[in-house]
C-alpha cells in the first residue's frame, strides 16, 4: 500500500555548509551565509506543499567546540537573518519558534528571538522551528530533572509517568513527532537531533551540501516519503 499522506513534521540536519564553501575556495562562514538563504526557499516550499511543521538544526550543543570566530559569525548571522526574515514570515503566514537552551546567547539575540516568536504567534500555515543550542541528550536530561523535581514536590506521582508525561517536559511539547528527517552533506547519522521525536521518522539522506539543496530536492524527499511503507512496529 502506498501512502499519499504528507509528512506533518519535517526535520532537517542542514549539513555541509563549510565543505561547500571550502570546495569553492571560500571561507566556511560563506557557506553558513548561503545556507541561511536556502532556509528561505525551503520555508516557502514547505508552505507551498502544505507541510505544517519544519524544524531546522541550526546550532547544536556540540557546535561550541568550533573556533570562536565561527561561533561568533553563526550567532551574528542568526541575528541579522531572523530579523530579515520577518517579512517572509508575514507574507507566508509562518509562525517562528525555537527549541534548545537559548539562555546562553547574548541578551539582544534572545530578545530578538522572543520578539519574532511573539510577532508571529498567530500565523497558521507553517511552524518553522530553529533548534538553537539544541541537543537531544540535553533536552532529555532537562526533562528528567524537571520530572524528578515535580515528583519530589508532589505535583507528579511516579506511577503516573507515561510517554505522554515525558513528551510534555520536552522542548517540543506542543509539536507532533517527526515524520521525515532529512540530512544533507553525505553523512549518515542523527547527531543528537530529536532522538525521541524521530523514533519512527523516515530518514532520507542527500549527498549534496546544504547550500546546494533546492525546493525540488524537498519535493523529491516528500515524494519518496509518500512511497515508504510505515508500519510503526506493526505488520
Ligand atoms: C552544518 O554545516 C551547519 C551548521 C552547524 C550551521 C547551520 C546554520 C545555517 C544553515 C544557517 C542558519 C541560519 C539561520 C538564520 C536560519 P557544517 O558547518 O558542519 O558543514 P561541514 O560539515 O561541511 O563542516
Amino acid at each position: 500500500m502506498v501512502s499519499a499522506v504528507l509528512p506533518l513534521h519535517i526535520a532537517v540536519i542542514m549539513d555541509g555548509n563549510g565543505r561547500w564553501a571550502l570546495s569553492l575556495g571560500k571561507k566556511r562562514t560563506y557557506g553558513h551565509y548561503i545556507g541561511s538563504k536556502v532556509v528561505d526557499d525551503i520555508t516557502k516550499e514547505s508552505v507551498n506543499l502544505k507541510i505544517k511543521y519544519l524544524t531546522l538544526y541550526a546550532f547544536s550543543t556540540e557546535n561550541w567546540k568550533r573556533p570562536k570566530t565561527e561561533i561568533k559569525f553563526l550567532i551574528s548571522l542568526l541575528h541579522t537573518q531572523i530579523t530579515k526574515k520577518e517579512n517572509l514570515f508575514k507574507e507566508n503566514n509562518v509562525r517562528f519558534n525555537v527549541i534548545g537552551d537559548i539562555s546562553v546567547f547574548p541578551q539582544r539575540t534572545r530578545d530578538m528571538l522572543e520578539n519574532t516568536i511573539e510577532k508571529t504567534k498567530n500565523n497558521k500555515a507553517l511552524t518553522l522551528t530553529l533548534a538553537l543550542n539544541y541537543g537531544s541528550k540535553l533536552e532529555i536530561t532537562a526533562a528528567c530533572k524537571k520530572i524528578a523535581h515535580d515528583t519530589e514536590s508532589g505535583r507528579l506521582q511516579a506511577c503516573d509517568i507515561s510517554e505522554n508525561t515525558i513528551e510534555k517536559y520536552l522542548f517540543t511539547k506542543d509539536m507532533p513527532d517527526v515524520d521525515l528527517l532529512i540530512r544533507t552533506g553525505g553523512e549518515k547519522r542523527i547527531s543528537n537531533f530529536l532522538l525521541w521525536q524521530s523514533s519512527y521518522a523516515e530518514l532520507i539522506f542527500f549527498d549534496k551540501y546544504w547550500p546546494e539543496f533546492t525546493k525540488e530536492d524537498l519535493r523529491d524527499a516528500v515524494h519518496e516519503f509518500q512511497h515508504r511503507k510505515r508500519r510503526f512496529g506493526g505488520l
